[in-house]
C-alpha cells in the first residue's frame, strides 16, 4: 500500500518505489514532518525528534510545564498562524472579531485509490485509479471550527507526491483567509544549496543555484501569470549534487497565476520550504459551510542528482497531466507566419508563403496575430474575433481550405484574456476588464486585461473561441496573453472581496479552457505568453506544448532550453527555426545549428520561406525528415544533459536515448572556440552498459560502457557555433 497509518507509532507513510515520506501525529495531536527521502523499512522515527529548553520559543499550553516541547523548533506538515511557530507558516487567517491564531490538531484521516480532485484546477489525475492512492489528513481547530484538509496523492510507482489543502470553514463566522501553502517541508537541517529558473522576457528559466542561507529566499510572481520572472519550480540539493548523484527534492506548482516559493532557514539551521498563491495582496472571504481550495503542488525526490529528478518530473508530466489526446500523439511540424511577416500580410502573401512551406514538408502553417479585428499592430483589435477582411478577403474558412489543399492543416493565433481599448467589445463593454474606479488604467502592450474573474465575460469568450473553432477548420491553436496583469479590482465583486480577483482570474481562465480546449479534443492547443511567460504545469494540464521562449536565437535557446528541461519534457517545449540575423539579438548562427536547437523540442519554422536559398531550403527539407525519423527518440526518449550552458564555456550537449536504449541522438553545439583548440569529449549517458552501438557516419561499434565512461570527442572541425547530431543505434 502507498499510504498507510501505523497505529502504533501513530505514523502515517507515504511510500513511492525509492522513496519514504512519514508524518507523526504529536503526543498533543501536531501533525509533525518526520521523514522525506531515500525508501525506509516501517520503523518508529521517536528518535529523530529532541527535545530541550529553547529561550523565546514557546510552549502550546497543553504542554503544561513541559518547556522542551516548542512549535517554534519541531518539524511541521501544516504551520498554522499565531502558534508559536514563527517561521513563515502555511496558514494565515482572520475570523470573527478578529482571532487570527490556527491550531490544528489531527482529527481524522482516510485513505482512498485514485488522485485527490482539486476543484477548479487542475491537477495530475490516475486513469486508472489504481495508480495512484490519496490519503487525506484533517487538521481541526477547535476553537474556529476552522479545519485544513491536507491531501497527499501517492503515484507510488512514478515516485511522485502530489499534495494540496483544502480549508474547510465549519464556524458560524466568515472566515478571511490570506495565506495558503500547499506544501511546507521542513527539513532538520540545511546544509543544502537551491536551485530555481528565473529571468525575463525572451530570457525566461535560467538556472540558478545559491546556498541556503539565513533568512527567506522567495521567489515568485504578482503578475496574474507565472510569469517569466520565476518559473514555479525549485529544488533542494544537497551540496555535492550534480546531475547524476546526490539527493535532491523537487517542488512544482500546478498553477498559473501569482505564486510564491518560500525558502527559510531558521535561528536552529533548519530548512522550511513553502510553495503556494501568492499571499501578497491576496485574500479569500470563506463563508461558513464553505471551503477553498489549494493549488496542487508536484513532490519528488532523486538521489539519482537532477537527471533523476527531472526524469521523475517528465514521466509524471507527459503521462498524467495533460488531458489532450494530443499527449501521446506526433505533433506535425508546422511553420509559424509571426516572424515571417509580423502584422504585415494579406491573404495573397500569406498563401504564397504556405505554398512554399507546403513544398518544404511543412505539416502545419499557423497565421499568428494580425488576421481578425482591426488588427495592423499592437494597438488595436484585441477582442474582436472575427475575420479582417481588408487583409484577408477570402476568410479564414477559404484560407483553410486552400491550405488543406496544399496537404497543410491549418492552425491559427488567439489571445481571448485581453482587449484592446481600440475594439468594438471594449467600446461596448469597458466595464469588462480590471482596473480600478477613478484611475486610468495600466496598460501593457497599449492593451488591458479582461476581468477573468467573472462569470459573463468568461460565457463571452467561451462562445467566441467555440464559434470561431466551428467556422473553420481549424487543427491548431496558439493561445497567447500578452502583458503582466496590475489592477486587481473587478466591477462585480463587492468591498472586501477584491483580495480575490488575481485567483478569481486565473479559476476563470481554467474555466473557459475547459470549456474551450477540452471541449476540442481534436485541436492541438500551444500555450503562450510573450513566448515562456506562462510555462506551468497547469497550462500543461490544457496545452501539450507551450511556446519556449519569443527569442528564438539559437545560443540563448541553449540556456533556456537546459533550464526548462529541468523540469519539462521535450514533449511540452515548443522550438523553432528563425532567420538571421536574429530578430532579437542580432546573431548570426549557422542553419543547420537552429535545426540541431529547436529539434531539442516540439520542432518547427519561424520565417519566411520565399526568403530562404535553395541551400537552406534543401537543409530544411533534410531536418523536417530527420525530425520525423527520430521523432520517438527525441519526444519520447529519456533525456540528458550532457554539457551545461552555464558551466562548460566551450559546448553544450544533450542526448536522448530511447525507451528500449536501443537508439540514442546527442546533439552538440559549439559556443566558442579558441585557437589551437584543446581536445575535449563529452561522455554520453544512459546507454545500455553491455550493449553496443554504432554511430552514423564512424565506422566501428562501442559499447555503452565505453561511450560513458570515456566519452566520444568532441569534433575538432566544428567552429564557433556550429553543431552536430549523433545517431546511435544498438549493433
Ligand atoms: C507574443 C508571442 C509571439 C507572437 C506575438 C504576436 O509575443 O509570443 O510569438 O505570437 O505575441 O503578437
Amino acid at each position: 500500500m502507498a499510504a498507510r497509518y501505523n497505529a502504533e507509532t501513530k505514523t502515517f507513510i507515504l511510500e513511492t518505489a525509492h522513496s519514504s515520506y512519514m508524518m507523526k501525529v504529536s503526543r498533543y495531536g501536531n501533525l509533525l514532518h518526520m521523514y522525506y527521502g531515500s525508501r525506509i523499512p516501517d520503523e518508529d522515527l521517536d528518535y529523530l525528534l529532541t527535545f530541550s529548553d529553547r529561550g523565546f520559543s514557546p510552549n502550546p499550553y497543553e504542554a503544561g510545564n513541559d518547556r522542551t516541547f516548542s512549535l517554534d523548533f519541531l518539524p511541521q506538515e501544516f504551520s498554522g498562524s499565531r502558534s508559536g511557530d514563527y517561521r513563515s507558516p502555511s496558514l494565515e487567517l482572520v475570523w470573527g472579531e478578529g482571532g487570527s491564531a490556527f491550531g490544528g490538531k489531527v482529527a481524522g484521516y482516510e485513505i482512498r485509490k485514485g488522485a485527490c480532485r482539486i476543484d477548479g484546477m487542475p491537477g495530475l489525475w490516475a486513469e486508472p485509479q489504481e495508480q495512484a492512492e490519496t490519503l487525506t489528513i484533517c487538521l481541526a481547530d477547535p476553537v474556529s471550527k476552522v479545519e485544513a484538509e491536507l491531501s497527499y496523492t501517492v503515484f507510488a510507482e512514478k515516485d511522485v507526491i502530489a499534495r494540496s489543502v483544502k480549508l474547510v470553514n465549519r464556524g458560524k463566522d466568515v472566515v478571511r483567509l490570506e495565506k495558503l501553502m500547499s506544501a511546507t517541508i521542513d527539513f532538520r537541517d540545511s546544509d543544502y544549496d537551491l536551485i530555481y529558473f528565473s529571468g525575463r522576457h525572451t530570457m525566461e528559466r535560467e538556472f540558478r543555484r545559491i546556498a541556503a542561507a539565513d533568512g527567506v529566499h522567495a521567489i515568485g510572481s504578482s503578475r496574474g501569470a507565472s510569469s517569466h520572472q520565476y518559473n514555479p519550480f525549485a529544488i533542494v540539493c544537497e551540496k555535492d549534487c550534480g546531475e547524476d548523484r546526490g539527493q535532491c527534492w523537487g517542488i512544482s506548482l500546478v498553477y498559473s497565476g501569482g505564486f510564491l516559493i518560500e525558502a527559510e532557514r531558521d535561528q536552529y539551521k533548519q530548512l522550511r520550504l513553502n510553495a503556494g498563491l501568492n499571499p501578497s495582496g491576496f485574500s479569500f472571504l470563506v463563508e461558513p459551510g464553505g471551503d477553498f481550495q489549494a493549488p496542487q503542488a508536484v513532490l519528488a525526490w532523486s538521489d539519482q542528482g537532477f537527471t533523476g529528478l527531472s526524469h521523475i518530473y517528465h514521466r509524471i508530466f507527459r503521462e498524467n497531466l495533460c488531458r489532450s489526446p494530443f499527449r501521446k500523439k506526433m505533433r506535425p511540424v508546422l511553420l509559424n507566419s509571426w516572424e515571417a511577416a509580423y502584422f504585415d500580410f494579406d491573404d495573397e502573401k500569406i498563401l504564397a508563403i504556405a505554398r512554399e512551406a507546403a513544398d518544404l514538408g511543412v505539416e502545419l502553417f499557423v497565421l499568428d496575430d494580425g488576421w481578425f479585428g482591426k488588427r495592423d499592430d499592437d494597438v488595436s483589435g484585441l477582442g474582436d474575433w472575427t475575420v479582417n477582411q481588408e487583409k484577408l478577403k477570402i476568410g479564414i474558412s477559404e484560407l483553410s481550405r486552400q491550405i488543406h489543399e496544399m496537404g497543410m492543416q491549418f492552425g491559427i493565433w488567439v489571445e481571448p484574456e485581453m482587449v484592446s481599448e481600440d475594439s468594438d467589445l471594449y467600446r461596448k463593454h469597458p466595464d469588462w476588464c480590471l482596473r480600478e474606479p477613478g484611475r486610468p488604467p495600466v496598460r501593457g502592450r497599449y492593451q488591458l486585461a479582461l476581468d477573468l474573474s467573472r462569470r459573463d465575460v468568461c460565457e463571452y469568450l467561451i462562445e467566441a473561441m467555440n464559434s470561431l473553432l466551428e467556422s473553420a477548420h481549424i487543427e491548431y491553436v496558439k493561445w497567447d496573453m500578452n502583458r503582466s496583469l496590475a489592477e486587481a479590482w473587478s466591477a462585480l465583486l463587492g468591498t472586501g472581496r477584491q483580495g480575490e480577483v488575481l485567483h478569481r482570474y486565473v479559476l476563470g481562465l481554467y474555466y473557459v479552457m475547459d470549456q474551450v480546449i477540452l471541449k476540442h479534443p481534436d485541436v492541438l492547443f500551444c500555450g503562450c505568453c510573450g513566448g515562456g511567460g506562462r510555462f506551468d504545469p497547469a497550462m500543461l494540464y490544457y496545452q501539450p506544448q507551450i511556446w519556449c521562449s519569443d527569442n528564438t536565437d539559437a545560443v540563448n535557446r541553449l540556456k533556456i532550453q537546459y533550464g526548462t528541461s529541468f523540469a519539462y519534457p521535450v514533449s511540452s517545449m515548443e522550438a523553432h527555426v528563425s532567420v538571421c540575423p536574429n530578430h532579437i539579438t542580432g546573431r548570426t548562427v549557422p542553419f543547420g545549428t537552429r535545426g540541431i536547437v529547436a529539434m531539442d523540442g516540439i520542432f518547427g519554422y519561424e520565417l519566411d520561406p520565399l526568403k530562404m536559398t535553395e541551400e537552406e531550403k534543401d537543409a530544411c527539407r533534410k531536418q523536417i525528415q530527420f525530425y520525423k525519423k527520430y521523432y520517438k527518440v527525441i519526444v519520447d526518449g529519456d533525456y540528458y544533459r550532457l554539457a551545461s550552458p552555464y558551466e562548460n564555456p566551450y559546448f553544450t550537449a544533450w542526448q536522448q536515448v530511447s525507451q528500449d536504449k536501443k537508439k540514442s541522438l546527442v546533439s552538440i553545439v559549439i559556443t566558442d572556440r579558441e585557437g589551437n583548440d584543446a581536445q575535449r569529449f563529452v561522455r554520453l549517458k544512459g546507454l545500455l552498459e553491455d550493449g553496443y552501438y554504432r554511430i552514423e557516419g564512424l565506422k566501428g561499434k562501442y559499447s555503452g560502457k565505453l561511450l560513458m565512461s570515456a566519452g566520444i570527442p568532441v569534433p575538432g572541425s566544428l567552429g564557433e557555433y556550429e553543431g552536430i547530431q549523433l545517431v546511435l543505434k544498438m549493433a
